[in-house]
């Protein structure tokens, strides 16, 4: 078991990839990520629970319990964090699961904090179980024992952190352990965003880009982004070049299509991965079912990724049903990729 890393300031050694005082991830999206709750459309009932949790955490001068943040990727996970942290005007140090190795590093990145911080652990499923153990009486107690040394001189050294709260994300909710789970006040889940409210995040990003943009340009934009703003503020990114280089800057409906026909994002928001995924189950496999690592070969893509990102909007808009015996594409997956279920189980052509 290592020591834990002695108290030092935020930086070098401390576990934390980045802070509020530090310099943001990537500028691109930092630029867009909305500061309050005011500002962040959407998400209407996690929206009000952590309301009301900031709200009273406030009142009573508590730290705000430990929140739980889970959903596909580009929902905002990321973005409430930082907004509860401006919401309660308090640090919010930044760190991953995967980075926290040993259960030194976690005390390291726990006794950096300030009474009432914010430690947010992204991708928190991914935190290796060793360390997990060690969040439990963190998280409960605000205390954390730890071995120091080895053989005769081994001894268990009880660190007191400062009340903290912990936000974690995760793409997988189902993969954290039901201890850890259990810890979090609130278990909130995004949820993919519906077109009204892409609608509002395609016109906000395009007034802080400065990007002129009409209606039908923000519908086309909206209708194609899969539900997610940070798919729809990389698809404004690439229609304001194609509008810059092929027709003359402004984007309307027309150039919003063609520029995302050229990315091969069809209508419906499906990308390429989507459509290859959808065309290897109806020609090789029958429509399924089909285990996710089978078809994570034969579309040469980690299962993993397929399983965060492409198969949950897959499955919410009905091209894709998750059964105990695999996945099997539905009509709408067939059709999707202009094919029909035959009857021997071979795909025809629409
Ligand atoms: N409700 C929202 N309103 C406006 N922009 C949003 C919203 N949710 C997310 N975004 C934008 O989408 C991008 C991705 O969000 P992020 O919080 O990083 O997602 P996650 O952490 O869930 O992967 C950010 O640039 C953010 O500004
Ligand atoms: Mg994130």
């Amino acid at each position: 078991m290592t020591p834990p890393t002695p108290p030092e300031g935020p930086g070098k050694g401390t576990g934390f990839i980045s802070s509020t005082l530090a310099a943001p991830v990537t500028t691109a999206e930092a630029a867009l990520r909305p500061l309050s709750f005011s500002d962040f459309a959407g998400q209407a009932k996690t929206i009000e629970r952590l309301q009301v949790m900031v709200g009273a955490a406030k009142k009573r001068g508590d730290p705000l319990n430990h929140i739980l943040l889970s959903g596909p990727p580009g929902l905002g996970k990321t973005t409430l964090a930082f907004i509860l942290g401006h919401e309660l005007g308090r640090n919010v140090r930044v760190t991953s699961g995967p980075v926290v190795e040993k259960a030194g590093d976690l005390a390291g990145l726990l006794t950096n904090l300030e009474e009432g911080d914010l430690l947010f652990i992204d991708e928190i499923h991914r935190i290796p179980k060793t360390v997990e153990e060690y969040l439990y009486s963190a998280m409960e107690d605000f205390r954390i024992d730890i071995m120091i040394d080895q053989g005769p001189n081994a001894r268990s050294v009880r660190l007191t952190l400062p009340r903290f709260t912990l936000v974690g994300a995760t793409t997988r909710a189902g993969l954290l352990t039901a201890p850890l789970r259990s810890r979090f006040t609130l278990q909130t889940r995004l949820d993919y965003y519906d077109k009204d409210t892409l609608h509002v995040i395609v016109r906000r990003t395009c007034k802080l880009l400065n990007v002129a943009i009409d209606e039908g340009g923000v519908a086309e934009i909206a209708s194609r982004a899969r539900g997610t703003p940070r798919v729809a503020n990389n698809l404004i990114y690439f229609v304001r070049d194609f509008a810059q280089e092929r027709a003359g800057g402004a984007i309307t409906r027309d150039t919003a299509a063609a520029g995302l026909e050229l990315l091969e994002i069809n209508a419906a928001g499906l990308d390429e991965m989507d459509k290859r995924m959808l065309r290897t189950m109806a020609e090789n496999y029958r429509g399924g079912p089909v285990g996710m690592s089978t078809i994570a070969v034969a579309v040469g893509e980690e299962a993993e990724n397929l399983e965060e990102v492409h198969e949950p909007f897959l499955i919410q808009e009905g091209y894709l049903q998750r059964t105990p015996q695999g996945r099997v594409l539905t009509e709408k997956g067939y059709a999707a990729v202009g094919l029909k279920p035959a009857g021997n189980g071979q795909a025809t052509l629409l």
